[in-house]
């Protein structure tokens, strides 16, 4: 087979890496890629966005199947445009991508289903939102409805600052028209898992879980990100916690989903707060996490492109999904400065050491490749990941490992994990 890989992420890489395990391929592509995707699969340099010269390519190279990455391309209909033209792709359509791109929409679903979640209430209007803030209790969370680089959420302590933010969301519309409409959401507390799960629009296959740490700064100081590190399993996700998860909540939203006429078909991507009341639902997103991808698919034992065309063929109850009895840590090294303001174009070193190895893994995020070096070319530069029988001997082996990596400006959060560490029973 011939596969197409959209996207240009560390999820991008690990999706390719685990394509490439795969017996069934002969031959990868991915567009745009970067440059470590590059050193398994042909790079072809169309931007996400262009859905008609995306599908020329593939009717070009006879690609059998397209797997996509990111959310945007999801949201806009990008699965549409191929299956009008008779081209086999895995991820949601529009219809289906609407419970990421749109949280006033998964909001109703939940509720409409019962499916567990924070209270919350949708605004159009900014007055309106403030004149509810009035009454609220604090901390509380506002959402801006539409997709926002992972950033549309902004938890605030005070009324003043939640004044603030729905000005910022609403009427400065920092986060352009995804703000044109707002989720005032309860604040839950707990610990934040995160389920990826494969789905064929009927059934739903929950894969191992994860955590991400999304803020910037050691202690879960610092400004949001796109998340700086990931460890798998969450020793918290229980099997107890699971069956609960499983019958009160990814069965129902696929149930949900299908009975209002937008089977989901694809990943869809569960962020659970675990609270004392039970798992809530936090957000749902309509592809792999990234970076969860990096820690989950490392240790998965099935041939990923069959699950993939079982959930195409509406026959996921063919397959089994099984993980290795390990586990696996990944930290991101950033650019310093990173989310806000950081310099890029420095030459990378190390990156050999990871060749040949089973249990160490480097996927690309932002890099960029001149000549025979490879440069940082974003604030996310690389993930590394570690595999080991428990998550303390992976932690240890994942900052071994990102220690083997030299470039200029080189930051990282130095407890991932650390956490479960300091619990001692892990
Ligand atoms: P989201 O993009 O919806 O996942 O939100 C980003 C982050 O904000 C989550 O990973 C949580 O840490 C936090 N968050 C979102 N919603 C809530 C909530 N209702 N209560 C507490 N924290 C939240
Ligand atoms: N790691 C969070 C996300 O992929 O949205």
């Amino acid at each position: 087979m011939k596969i197409l890989v959209i996207g240009s992420g560390g999820r991008e890489h690990a999706i390719v890496k685990k394509i490439s395990m795969s017996a069934r391929v002969e031959r990868i592509y991915s567009a745009p890629g970067n440059a470590g995707i590059a050193e398994l699969a042909e790079c072809v340099d169309i931007p996400v966005g262009e859905f008609d010269r995306l599908a020329d390519f593939v009717c070009r190279e006879h690609i059998d199947l397209t797997v996509v990455g990111p959310d945007d391309p999801l949201v806009a209909g990008v699965v549409d445009v191929f299956e009008a033209r008779g081209l086999r792709v895995f991820g949601p359509r529009k219809n289906a991508a609407i419970i990421e791109g749109s949280k006033a929409f998964s909001k109703e679903l939940m509720k409409k289903y019962h499916i567990p979640s924070a209270a919350y209430e949708i605004f159009d209007q900014a007055e309106k939102a403030i004149d509810y803030l009035k009454k609220a209790s604090f901390p509380i969370v506002l959402k801006a409805d539409g997709l926002a680089l992972g950033k549309g959420v902004l938890i605030c302590a005070s009324y003043e600052e939640a004044v603030k933010g729905v000005k910022q969301i609403m009427v400065e519309k920092q986060f352009g028209s995804a703000g044109d409409r707002l989720v005032i959401e309860e604040y839950m507390t707990g610990r934040e898992v995160s389920v990826l799960a494969f789905c064929d629009g009927t059934r739903i296959l929950p894969m191992t879980s994860a955590q991400d740490h999304k803020r910037a700064k050691d202690g879960d100081q610092g400004l949001n990100t796109g998340g700086m590190g990931t460890f798998s399993p969450s020793p918290f996700y229980t099997r107890e916690i699971d069956e609960y998860c499983r019958k009160h909540i990814y069965e129902p939203t696929m149930a949900a989903m299908k009975a209002e006429g937008r089977d989901f078909v694809g990943v869809l991507f569960v962020g659970l707060m675990l609270t004392a009341d039970g798992p809530k639902v936090l957000e749902y997103n309509a592809r792999f996490g990234d970076p969860e991808t990096q820690v989950v698919l490392p240790r998965m034992k099935n041939d990923i492109v069959e699950v993939f065309e079982a959930c195409i063929d509406g026959k996921l109850d063919e397959i089994e999904l099984s993980f290795e009895e390990n586990a696996a840590v990944c930290v991101i090294l950033a650019s310093e400065g990173y989310p806000e303001h950081y310099e890029k174009g420095f030459p990378i070193s190390g990156l050999e050491h990871f060749k040949d190895k089973q249990d160490y893994f480097v996927f690309h995020a932002g890099t960029k490749k001149s000549g025979e070096t490879v440069l940082t070319n974003g604030g996310r530069v690389l993930g590394v990941t570690a595999t080991g029988r428990n998550l303390k001997e992976a932690r240890k082996k994942v900052y071994d490992a990102a220690g083997w990596i030299g470039f200029a400006n080189k930051y990282m959060r130095r407890d991932i994990g650390k956490a479960i560490e300091e619990i001692g029973t892990f």
